[in-house]
């Protein structure tokens, strides 16, 4: 039997487990996947034990997608640009980190009516899961990105670091406060912050009067479904996803990375969003 498990803090609103348990029984696979909780000083100690070959493969989570990278033995090339891992996978004693987040951000987009190389990004946030969101769209050839942090000097790093990596890629800075109404009337708004997942910290991060109809909004927080941030476009404009397709495709490219092969093809993921839909609410 294979032995899977995402690791995160909280960890308990995943659907990995759930979602990977549907997928191995669908596809007839001796396999199991669990939820594991841990605190930053046991990463160590986990990637250790994964090392003796307790675990398979792992999905990485907030808060460590970027610090558990010391603990691994090699990065492949998309989770060394992004510098962030949210799959590792075991080979022997050797533990890869890969990125499938961007490739997940970049597929869930087909659910919405846009082309990326003719659309300007906002990007709301400039952690590990923005970088993944800012290189999917890069290798995209987005027309513009402009990142919008809390904490105005990661978002200017991050910029910095991404404009030496791609030069050819048009990427801006703007304020929380002082939203350029230029580029938001044009943007594709996308959430990558970790608000609305916590229902103490939830909120719309946008003023109404920035949210124009007609205006696409994506919120990649999947638990709840209906973040403040969605309701707030829904509303106003119309056009937004949750975080549930890029969880979907996200899990099924570390899955077919796990395997080695393109298992996932087999797996509808229409059919496994409307399944999660359903147990979210259980
Ligand atoms: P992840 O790996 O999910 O991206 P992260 O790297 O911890 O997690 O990044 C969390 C992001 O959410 C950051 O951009 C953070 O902003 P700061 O850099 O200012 O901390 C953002 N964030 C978290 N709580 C927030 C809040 N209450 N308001 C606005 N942004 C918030």
């Amino acid at each position: 039997m294979k032995r899977f498990a995402v690791i995160g803090n909280p960890v308990t609103h995943s659907l990995s487990p759930i979602m990977f348990k549907k997928i191995f029984t669908d596809l007839a696979l001796d396999a199991d996947f669990c939820a594991q909780l841990l605190l930053s000083k046991e990463l160590e100690e986990f990637t250790s034990e994964m090392r003796k070959g307790n675990l398979d493969g792992v999905s990485v989570t907030a808060p460590f997608k970027q610090n558990v990278i010391p603990f691994l033995d090699r990065l492949d090339e998309h989770a060394e640009s992004i510098g962030a891992v949210n799959c590792i996978r075991r080979n022997r004693t050797e533990l890869i980190g890969h990125n499938t987040d961007w490739t997940g951000f970049i597929r869930s987009l087909s659910g919405l009516d846009i082309r990326i190389g003719k659309n300007d990004f906002i990007i709301l946030g400039a952690g590990g899961a923005a970088r993944a969101v800012i290189y999917g769209l890069t290798l995209e050839k987005a027309k513009s990105i402009t990142i919008i942090n809390r904490t105005v000097e990661k978002a200017i790093s991050l910029k910095e670091e991404l404009s030496n990596l791609f030069p050819y890629q048009e990427i801006h800075t703007n304020f929380w406060d002082r939203m350029d109404d230029e580029i938001l009337k044009k943007a594709v708004i996308i959430n990558t912050t970790t608000v609305g997942m916590d229902p103490k910290d939830s909120h719309a991060l946008m003023p109404k009067q920035n949210i124009l109809t007609g205006q696409t909004a994506v919120d990649i927080v999947y638990a709840p479904i209906w973040t403040q941030f969605r309701k707030l476009h829904h509303e106003i404009s119309g056009k937004t996803i949750s975080g549930m397709p890029m969880l979907i495709y996200q899990g099924l490219a570390s899955l077919d990375l796990w395997y080695g092969q393109p298992i996932s093809e087999q797996i509808d993921p229409i059919e496994l969003q409307q399944y999660l839909e359903i147990k979210n609410h259980e």
